[in-house]
């Protein structure tokens, strides 16, 4: 009997009589230097726009732990790490013409929109190594898949984005470019259904792309280079993300 109450005592871990056993639930000590990750406030948890310039300011004060945490967070925000991205302009064509689908800073996908950007880019894409010569692209940073508003509304770095559409979001960029240029082509039917509502504005994307490098190009039949895939049932498999949500 004594032994089973010793078990279920280490089991519990605390408790048990001993009243020194510390609280695993206890708050730990304030490492965050003075920086907001969980807030109400989108302009306070983006630390009042020191974003963007931490890591100037970190690399001239190299002791600087406040200035060292603020140069990760901008990471976190703002850095792409040179991976592939879409067109800018692309991305721009979408935020300026379509409004109404794809609300302000692709919030209609579930992305947070930068208050500080001009452009109503969201926060969770930054720009990236081009995707050609004079193609400028944006990818993804750390906080469009990480950066979250909780069930309160705050925001909170670090919160799991399941609000994010991911799969429409690309069927977005991806497809519904080379759908409107182009016509349905070998995509999947589904991905053709669930971007088809689409289809019905294109003139912004012709006039894009007579603006835009895409003009020596012609979908399906002359692709451009870097042009994705078909849609495909093994793209979604891939991405793990349905189309229609
Ligand atoms: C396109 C969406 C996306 C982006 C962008 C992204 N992640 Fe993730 N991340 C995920 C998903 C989804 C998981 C969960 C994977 C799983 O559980 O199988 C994950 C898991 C993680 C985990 C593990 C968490 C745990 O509790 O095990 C860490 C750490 C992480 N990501 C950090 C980062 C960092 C740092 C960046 C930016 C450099 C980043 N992620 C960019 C989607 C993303």
């Amino acid at each position: 009997m004594r032994a089973a109450l010793g078990l279920v005592c280490v089991a519990l871990a605390a408790g048990c009589g001993d009243s020194t056993a510390p609280d695993p639930l206890a708050p730990g000590p304030d490492r965050s230097a003075g920086l907001t990750d969980v807030a109400a406030d989108l302009d306070v948890v983006l630390e009042h726009g020191a974003l963007p310039d931490a890591c100037t300011a970190a690399r001239a004060q190299p002791s600087d732990r406040r200035l060292h945490l603020l140069c990760g967070k901008s990471m976190f925000f703002y850095e792409s790490f040179g991976t592939s991205g879409v067109p800018t302009a692309l991305v721009q064509l979408l935020l300026d013409h379509f409004a109404d689908q794809v609300g302000p800073g692709f919030s209609a996908f579930g992305l947070v929109a930068d208050p500080s950007s001009p452009k109503h880019w969201p926060l969770g894409l930054a720009p990236t190594t081009p995707v050609a010569k004079g193609v400028d692209a944006l990818a993804f940073t750390c906080a469009s898949c990480h950066f979250a508003r909780l069930p309160d509304g705050r925001y909170a770095v670090g919160a799991p984005n399941h609000a994010y559409a991911y799969g429409r979001h690309t069927l977005a960029l991806a497809l519904f470019p080379q759908v409107a240029l182009g016509g349905p082509g070998a995509h999947d039917p589904e991905a053709l259904a669930a971007s088809s509502r689409w289809s019905t504005t294109i003139a912004p994307i012709h006039r894009w792309r007579r603006r835009s490098s895409a003009r020596s190009c012609r979908w399906p039949a002359r692709p451009c280079r870097n042009s994705p895939p078909p849609m495909s049932s093994t793209t979604r498999a891939g991405a793990a993300a349905p189309w229609t949500s």
